[in-house]
């Protein structure tokens, strides 16, 4: 885990988040690679790509579509991923991934599916 906080640390000064002060870097493990993201800000606000979707276009551009676990950093973290992202790496990791939250003291792990009981999929009604 020491060697992931690294990672994510090293690359917090790439987010590009001028409007709202809040930087965030996501890393994505699947199939044994890692895959890293940082939000995206732009002028019209709701342009603005969150770490986490950056990081699942990175992974699935390499040909991985699995997720096992997703670490989310943000100095003013542990935080929780947006809604939006959640029912986004649910798509590729399902309820069952892992989903690690970092901040400057520490880091708290979860299930995807405990953070998104019921992800939406296509053709399915029961939770
Ligand atoms: N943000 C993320 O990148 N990931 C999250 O899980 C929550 C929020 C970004 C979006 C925006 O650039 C900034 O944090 C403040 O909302």
């Amino acid at each position: 885990m020491e060697k992931v906080r690294e990672i994510l640390l090293a690359h917090l000064e790439r987010a590009y988040a001028p409007y709202s002060g809040f930087p965030v870097v996501a890393l994505v493990e699947a199939e044994g690679e890692m895959f890293l993201g940082v939000n995206v800000e732009n002028a019209s606000f709701p342009l603005s790509q969150c770490a986490e979707r950056n990081a699942v276009a990175a992974m699935v551009l390499a040909g991985k579509r699995r997720i096992d676990r997703v670490h989310v950093y943000s100095p003013r973290g542990p935080i929780p991923p947006c809604g939006g992202c959640r029912q986004v790496l649910f798509e590729f990791g399902g309820a069952g991934a892992e989903v690690v939250l970092h901040g400057p003291e520490g880091y708290r792990v979860h299930r995807l599916g405990e953070l998104l009981p019921w992800g939406f999929r296509l053709g399915q009604k029961d939770p």
